[in-house]
């Protein structure tokens, strides 16, 4: 069994075959986080470049765990103390890199499109760790993974994406997801928060987070992007809170059977109470170890193709 694509730029247009390929594969390397020696020998020789332009704590940390849990020769590049600082291309960079034999990149980059541009100028594997408001697809996996890890399954499942869904490439990856493996998909927002042409994605829209809670299986709560000027689709973050805001009481009042996502960082007060984020619907954290399993199956998958 292999993928049928030597990259992960997206999950859009992935078949399930390859989604429900990573997510097996990702169960026996999430045994493998269980043992005592937490390494497998499985990518030995290969070198992997984790190339991020933009912060992050989860994702790069979790590539890089994966990455020594498999074997593989890592290195890690940060723009922050890098020659990118004198002025070097992007291009150049990569090239460079690449002078260097490598085998895989995995990037952030905050403009989207840049790990398809990576594929362009480059013979190694190329892993999408984030780019733009584009895609996630590792998160979207991770995510789908600790839904089928509680529920048994993604077929037919109600999952609802709540929030900043228009700066979110979190959303996009889990949209394309969890359509393709069945999954019954909505978001729920102020409208102000929606991508145009969200309707055309084949989710349903719910501008009542009350509603959304009681007609849900799994909620994925997503961080308001303050960062990325959500602030201006918003009238407060108080306001935002009133309205959408993720309670124990909202979910002891409409469902008590929610299980609650969120990919983090979270903005604690703002999206989702403190109590609800460390409460017993969630599985914030099982997600952030997931993350490790998923990610060792996808580099396994791509880095022993033929
Ligand atoms: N979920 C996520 O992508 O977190 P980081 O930005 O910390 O990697």
């Amino acid at each position: 069994m292999s993928l049928s694509n030597r990259h992960l730029l997206g999950l859009e247009g992935v078949p399930k075959e390859d989604i429900q390929l990573i997510l097996d594969t990702a169960t026996t390397f999430r045994e493998v986080l269980e043992r005592p020696i937490k390494k497998v020998p499985t990518l030995q020789g290969k070198t992997i470049v984790n190339l991020f332009y933009e912060n992050s704590t989860r994702t790069r940390i979790s590539f890089e765990l994966a990455q020594k849990r498999l074997s593989a020769d890592t290195v890690n590049f940060s723009t922050s103390t890098s020659s990118t600082k004198k002025g070097e291309t992007f291009k150049d960079t990569v090239r460079n890199i690449e002078a260097m034999k490598v085998d895989m990149i995995v990037v952030r980059h905050e403009s989207a499109g840049v790990p398809k541009y990576l594929t362009k100028i480059s013979n190694a594997n190329i892993v999408n760790a984030g780019d733009g408001l584009h895609e996630h697809p590792t998160q979207g996996l991770l995510d789908m993974y600790s839904i089928r890890e509680k529920t048994g399954t993604l077929e037919g499942l109600r999952v609802c994406i709540v929030g900043d869904v228009g700066h979110s490439r979190v959303a996009l990856s889990n949209i394309f997801g969890l359509i393709t493996m069945g999954a019954k998909v909505s978001v729920c927002g102020p409208s102000t928060m929606m991508p145009m042409g969200i309707e055309n994605f084949g989710v349903k829209i719910y501008n009542n987070i009350d509603k959304a809670i009681a007609e849900n299986d799994v909620l994925n709560v997503l961080r308001i992007q303050l960062e990325r000027k959500a602030g201006q689709t918003i009238p407060s973050t108080r306001e935002y809170h009133n309205y959408f805001g993720i309670t124990s009481e909202r979910i002891e009042k409409n469902n008590k059977n929610i299980l609650i996502l969120h990919p983090g960082p979270i903005n604690r007060g703002v999206e989702i109470t403190s109590e609800v984020a460390d409460g017993p619907y969630q599985v914030i954290l099982d997600q952030v170890t997931n993350g490790v399993a998923v990610r060792m199956a996808v580099l396994y998958l791509l880095g022993t193709m033929h």
